[in-house]
């Protein structure tokens, strides 16, 4: 088998390493390891492969806690302690600012890093029943592949939703069409729980009574979906209020239904909204413009600084929900919101937008490429926090910032909202 000395970390977590002038991505590799390794694809320029025996380990290897580790498709980075995860991030997004754009920023923020375990109080659960393999899987899908991991726990699900997968197993079985409920999604706010049940078929009153059955016993709430989003429908109990997240520096409850956007990791939202608004110092007097604003994540704790807060959403449920949000927090006087595709901004319709002293952009993992290239280079907004969560999008998005519009990168930093996983989210101050 050959063997590989790993000199860095790839942006979904790979050890790199060169082998006779080829880039090898090694599964399950550290930097400064050596390890032996299969290759599982061979390209001309690359291959990828699986650690098979790390012959020198890295002192930041930890063994994976989770018995699903290697298997289960939902976290890759187990066997990395957790500074250790956050420090390739933080080189990830380092790297991403230099080679896509040039940038170093002139100050590095201290990581924002919350608990490790328990963290993830949104997820897509698969479900699939195969009466010959022994009946229902409910979980996260198998690495590489659509097969749903046997698994009777997960431990970045709250505790009490990975302590429900036994249970909904056994609920799945007892359907009466099982192999036609192909996935539950789970959305936790607050003291609510709230599964929601995809399902292909109609179901028989029978099945809905089973439902309300687990629901009372324990404690969650369902709502069903049948077809496409229009067709989630809350079912037991029927007068279930809609979940919601506190921010307790701000004094505030943002209400959200179970299939709208929220952030997945509480605590480490609680910590990027503390930093964005220290960052961006609302202040009483000031317009600001929060884009991509979502249900008000960062909408309201800017109105409750004391400025005056525009939110641009592309989804006008969203933006119903995020005047509701203002209303039911009181903000509502400070707060004006408006549907809009950022993605076709133009000169015009940011103009539209009137002046404004600052923005905060948090938008999808495609970046904001219209609205940089829609401000003007000269005046506009004198600060911009740009919360991303694809450093290649935000790298990209930078350099029109910084090299034609006129702004300086301040700093940037990460934060580890999905320990154990590749995926990461930045943030990162621009000002003229
Ligand atoms: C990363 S989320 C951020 C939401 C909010 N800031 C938060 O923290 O909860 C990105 C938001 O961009 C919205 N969005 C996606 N594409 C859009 C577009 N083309 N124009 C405007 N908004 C869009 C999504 O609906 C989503 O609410």
């Amino acid at each position: 088998m050959p063997i590989a000395q790993i000199e860095s970390l790839d942006h979904e977590g790979r050890g790199v390493a060169h082998v006779d002038g080829k880039a090898v991505f090694i599964e399950g590799a550290l930097p400064g390891e050596v390890v032996e390794y299969a290759s599982y694809r061979r390209k001309p320029s690359y291959e990828k492969a699986h650690a098979l025996r790390v012959l020198r380990a890295s002192s930041q290897r930890v063994a994976p806690p989770c018995p699903h580790f290697g298997t289960c498709g939902g976290c890759s980075m187990q066997h990395l302690n957790l500074s250790g995860q956050t420090a390739a991030k933080q080189r990830v997004l380092e790297d991403a600012l230099w080679h896509i754009a040039r940038l170093k920023p002139e100050q590095i923020f201290p990581p924002i890093a919350g608990a490790g375990w328990g963290y993830r109080l949104r997820a897509r659960l698969s479900v699939r029943y195969v009466a010959s393999k022994g009946g229902a899987l409910v979980g996260f899908r198998e690495k590489h592949s659509s097969y749903v991991a046997v698994m009777d726990s997960c431990a970045v699900l709250p505790p009490h939703v990975s302590a429900l997968i036994p249970a909904l197993k056994t609920l799945v079985e007892e359907m009466s069409q099982p192999d036609r409920m192909p996935q539950i999604e789970v959305a936790v706010g607050g003291a609510r729980t709230v599964l929601l049940l995809r399902h292909l078929e109609a179901l028989a009153p029978d099945d809905l009574d089973r439902l309300r059955h687990f629901a009372d016993a324990h404690g969650i709430i369902w709502y069903l979906q049948s077809k496409g989003p229009e067709t989630v429908t809350l079912l037991h109990p029927a007068t279930a209020a809609l979940p919601s997240y506190e921010l307790p520096d701000f004094g505030l409850d943002l209400l959200f239904h179970p299939t709208e956007f929220t952030q997945v990791n509480n605590g480490v939202n609680r910590m990027l909204v503390r930093r964005a608004m220290a960052l961006l110092k609302p202040q009483a007097g000031e317009r600001i413009a929060d884009l991509f604003c979502g249900l008000g994540n960062f909408t309201l704790p800017i109105a409750r600084l004391g400025a005056h807060v525009l939110g641009i959403e592309g989804s006008a449920a969203l933006v119903k929900r995020a005047q509701e949000n203002a209303m039911h927090n009181g903000l509502q006087t400070r707060c004006e919101f408006a549907v809009a595709n950022l993605f076709e901004a133009t000169g015009e319709s940011v103009a539209a937008f009137g002046t404004l002293d600052k923005l905060l952009i948090d938008p999808p993992r495609e970046g904001a490429i219209a609205l940089v290239n829609a401000l003007p280079a000269e005046g506009g907004p004198r600060c911009i926090v740009y919360v991303s969560c694809s450093p290649a999008t935000l790298a990209r998005d930078a350099a029109v910032l910084v090299h034609e519009k006129g702004y300086r990168l301040r700093g940037a930093g990460i934060a580890n909202m999905f320990p154990h996983t590749s995926h990461l989210e930045s943030i990162a101050l621009f000002e003229k």
